[in-house]
């Protein structure tokens, strides 16, 4: 299959990423969101990202020019029809990716992928919502998506392996590193990670250590780049919140239970950077 032209449902912190990539890439994209204000934003952003490139050398002015040229805002998922791949990245409720994949279905050519983002609901339940379910993947990119490597792709039940092989060798076009994971609860990355930000917390918590001492402790015991509790605010305390959430209801294991302390925070407004004060004050 030939993709020329690509939709990206959602515009926030991910969409404005992948659809940088994507236009990077040669690809046109069609970046969809609800209010266009939230356009603006994310163009506002690609553009900033687009500069920083320009500023390491990375890509030239005419690169960044040609990236731009590429991305086409709309609010109405109409113009997503003649697309040749979607992949959407709205906010993570089942609700509203359920109204949207039904949509796309509706919308799109039948043989087109529609691929999630999602940090966590089963792909097979997305792709149980349309009539191709052979043809929904997850294809999880990273944070900051034009800086991070991996691109988890995963696969529901369902999804055929051609689909897999399409994802796959997109995502090297996108000089990502795709690697193959399948469908379960937070798929390996969030499956691993979340649980060891979670229990940071509750270190912190029940005054083991401060959140300085926790990240101090991973950052030069584990050569990790950002201890946990740095971490966790930067990807938003809500989604992390939301994430411990799916795996304690999709493994039914007390292992998963989220830290009362994330909760307290979240009820506070307390998101991590994007919020202006989480584990850290920014
Ligand atoms: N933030 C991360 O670090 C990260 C990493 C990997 C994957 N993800 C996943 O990416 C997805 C998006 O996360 P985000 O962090 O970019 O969230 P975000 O809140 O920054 O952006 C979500 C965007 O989706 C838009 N949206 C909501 N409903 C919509 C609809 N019906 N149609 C079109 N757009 C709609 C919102 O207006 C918002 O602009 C989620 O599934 C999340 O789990 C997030």
């Amino acid at each position: 299959m030939d993709i020329k032209r690509v939709g990206v449902v959602g515009a926030g912190t991910m969409g404005n990423g992948i659809a940088h990539v994507f236009a990077r890439g040669g690809f046109n994209v069609v970046l969809c969101d609800v209010d266009q204000r939230f356009l603006e934003r994310a163009v506002a952003t690609i553009t900033k990202n687009l500069d920083r490139e320009v500023s390491k050398n990375k890509i030239t002015e005419s690169d960044k020019a040609s990236a731009l040229g590429k991305i086409q805002t709309v609010t109405g998922r109409g113009t997503l029809a003649d697309c040749d791949f979607v992949v959407e990245a709205a906010t993570e409720r089942f609700e509203i990716k359920t109204e949207i994949f039904r949509d796309l279905d509706g919308l799109t050519r039948p043989e087109i992928i529609l691929a999630s983002n999602t940090s966590s609901i089963s792909i097979t339940k997305l792709a149980a919502l349309t009539k191709r379910p052979d043809k929904v993947i997850g294809m999880h990119f990273f944070n900051p998506v034009p800086v991070m490597k991996l691109v988890e792709v995963i696969r529901g039940l369902a999804t055929s392996q051609e689909t897999f092989e399409i994802v796959r060798d997109l995502s090297v076009k996108l000089e990502k590193t795709p690697v193959e994971v399948n469908d379960a609860p937070g798929f390996v990355s969030n499956r691993v990670l979340m649980p060891l930000l979670n229990e940071a917390m509750y270190a912190v918590m029940e005054g083991v250590a401060t959140p300085q001492a926790v990240d101090e402790v991973f950052k030069l015991g584990m050569a990790h780049p950002m201890g946990p509790l740095t971490l966790a605010d930067f990807i938003g305390l809500d989604v992390c919140l939301d994430i411990m959430r799916v795996l304690q209801s999709g493994f039914g294991d007390p292992k998963y239970r989220p830290c009362p302390l994330l909760i307290k925070m979240v009820d506070a407004g307390w998101l991590g950077r994007k919020s202006g004060r989480g584990f850290y004050k920014y």
